[in-house]
């Protein structure tokens, strides 16, 4: 029973590799992919590499390698649907039609419920007169009655067995508060409650489930925060706070650090801010953004600590195809300091800030520019050719040019000059790219039979091509109709090339995007590794639509010089004769 299509787009979606790979291997970002010892091989050197762009893992050493799927198959050793069940379940997703096991399911019911009813409870403690304290933090922090019901706000009482004992009133075991992580057992066995004396922040899915809390203390006590750990009905690092809200509010979301920024800025008239949950930004959470925005404005707290995570979610999102800004806050303030400093001004004087934000490349020439003070001259040649090199990665030509304009008129020269500059840069880059490529093709495949693809040796110029087409319908599903026009599976030389492209075209025709998680319910273990190290090699090289018509050339021509060589065997002696003299008489 094939699973839905969609079913696995959003399973993948919500399954990102870096974050399910890294319980088993420690992961060290190299470029464009992480790399760390290969849990299937005992290795010395990091030979594993995982590319969060394309969900993909492959090693160098021991060639295993292909999806999430996959990955989960090998290290837990399950087969096929058990490892989809397995992330599923890790996703909070059912999968369709499937006697997915009962009890874990039901238990996840359960755990949404008693979470329902919890925030219910800490909700009314809140208006109570347990919840005084509370109530009169959150007034301090100048949040209206109103947002405080719009965000389900409340208290947890002081002690520890208030919302155990409400749970088990309510008909809910010990143990099912434990496993929903409202309570934890305590010395003697029993629940105890979780979270006491703190303000509560319920935190809602995008079907509007209570997934879990986070509970901020009234002092200055550590830890300020305390939240839910992932339970089966709650996955920290794909979900986002606020997203709930945030969703519809149009093309652009807000990515602030903590719950009361979010809160703040809702409160504002800013009902697009969300923020993780007290981690740092997963690529999950990058896609999970790009499903409902196509711009994220970064407005992390001006510390240092804001200023590192910044570096490191810009690419994260830019790798999940969003536009970056990044927003900075004067005078190292959080944004919800910075919008009640300023009462009633506030949220037009944020709007101002929002309004006037520089996106991610005007961020990092800034950066540049303050670590090369431009006016000696050793930090202006520094601070151009840093430029150049930071313009020349760019894959988007429009983006090139209104830098390079920007950049020549506060230096003071030519803007095409730097555009120049910037080519021969991407040029050279890619030239490098390439060549690399193909030299390792030619070693790892001469001389090495290839199990997965044994007519490989034999056709090497086809199979080149073949790989690096397979590799950009994967990565460029925009090329998808290009290939499916022009060039039908027929013309492949490789049977195992031609069965994956052809499975990419079925993709596309059914109006999916080619990935490899299409392709794991119809490949074995060892062809997905096979596909896997294909997008592996070509990670790091950006492909044109003239390069894919390229490849397409070579394989229909390669495929043409194939055919007239059976002709050529197929024919009867003296046709032969006929051909050969018919060949010598045009050489006259
Ligand atoms: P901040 O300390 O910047 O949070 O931490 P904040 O929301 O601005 O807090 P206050 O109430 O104004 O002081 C940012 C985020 O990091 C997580 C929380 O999600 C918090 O919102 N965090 C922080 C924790 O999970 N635990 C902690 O102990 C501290
Ligand atoms: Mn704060």
């Amino acid at each position: 029973m094939p699973l839905p299509d969609q079913f696995l787009q959003e399973l993948k979606l919500r399954s990102d590799i870096v974050d399910i790979v890294s319980p088993y291997v420690t992961l060290r970002r190299s470029g464009r992919s992480l790399s760390g010892l290969c849990p299937f091989h005992g290795e010395r050197t990091p030979s594993f590499h995982v590319y969060p762009d394309n969900g993909s893992f492959y090693c160098f050493g021991c060639h295993a390698g292909g999806d999430v799927i996959t990955f989960v198959r090998k290290i837990e050793n399950l087969d096929y649907m058990e490892a989809v069940r397995y992330l599923a379940d890790r996703a909070g997703m059912q999968v369709p039609e499937s006697r997915a096991d009962d009890g874990m399911a039901k238990l996840r019911m359960r755990i949404l419920e008693i979470n329902r009813e919890t925030a219910r409870f800490y909700f009314s403690v809140l208006e109570g007169p347990e919840g005084r304290p509370g109530l009169e933090y959150l007034r301090r922090r100048a949040l209206s009655q109103k947002t405080i019901r719009h965000f389900g706000l409340g208290f947890s009482p002081p002690g520890r067995f208030a919302l155990v004992n409400h749970l088990k009133k309510k008909g809910y075991t010990e143990e099912e508060a434990i496993r929903a992580n409202v309570a934890f057992r305590g010395r003697s066995g029993g629940a105890v409650d979780r979270f006491a004396g703190r303000v509560m922040f319920p935190i809602i899915d995008l079907r509007g489930n209570v997934v879990a809390f986070g509970g901020r203390v009234l002092t200055d006590e550590k830890p300020k925060y305390l939240n839910t750990s992932d339970t089966l009905a709650f996955h920290k690092s794909s979900t986002l706070f606020a997203l709930n809200f945030a969703k519809d509010s149009g093309e652009r979301l807000i990515l602030a650090e903590g719950y009361m920024d979010v809160i703040s800025l809702h409160q504002a008239g800013f009902p697009s801010a969300v923020a993780t949950l007290g981690t740092a930004l997963t690529g999950e959470q990058a896609h999970l953004m790009a499903r409902y925005a196509k711009e994220v404005v970064l407005c992390y707290d001006a510390d240092e600590a804001g200023q590192r995570a910044t570096s490191r979610a810009i690419p994260m999102l830019r790798e999940a195809g969003l536009l970056v800004k990044v927003l900075n806050i004067p005078n190292g303030k959080d944004p919800d300091e910075y919008i009640r400093s300023y009462g009633e001004q506030g949220a037009a004087r944020f709007k101002n800030l929002l309004d006037s934000t520089g996106n991610d490349v005007e961020y990092r020439l800034a950066k540049l520019k303050a670590a090369n003070p431009p006016d000696q001259p050793a930090g202006r040649v520094a601070y151009l050719t840093g430029a150049a090199e930071l313009l020349a990665t760019l894959h988007n030509r429009i983006e090139q040019e209104v830098y390079a304009g920007k950049l020549a008129e506060e230096m003071g020269i030519d803007r095409t000059a730097i555009l120049r500059q910037v080519d021969k840069l991407a040029q050279k880059r890619r030239k490098e790219e390439r060549k690399k490529e193909f030299r390792t093709f030619q070693q790892e495949t001469v001389g090495l039979r290839d199990r997965v693809n044994p007519e490989k040796a034999a056709n090497l110029r086809a199979a080149s091509a073949e790989e690096a087409l397979l590799a950009a319908l994967l990565r460029y599903p925009e090329f998808g109709p290009l290939a499916a026009e022009q060039l039908p599976p027929g013309q492949f030389a490789t049977s195992f090339n031609r069965r994956v492209y052809a499975a990419l075209l079925e993709m596309i025709k059914n109006g999916a995007e080619p990935s490899l998680s299409g392709l794991s319910g119809q490949l074995s273990e060892e062809e997905m590794s096979a596909v896997a190290r294909i997008t592996a090699r070509y990670h790091d090289v950006p492909v044109t639509r003239e390069d894919v018509k390229e490849y397409i050339n070579v394989l229909q021509s390669e495929h043409a010089a194939r055919q007239a060589e059976k002709a050529v065997n197929a024919a009867e002696p003296q046709e032969l004769m006929r051909y050969l003299e018919s060949l010598r008489d045009q050489k006259k």
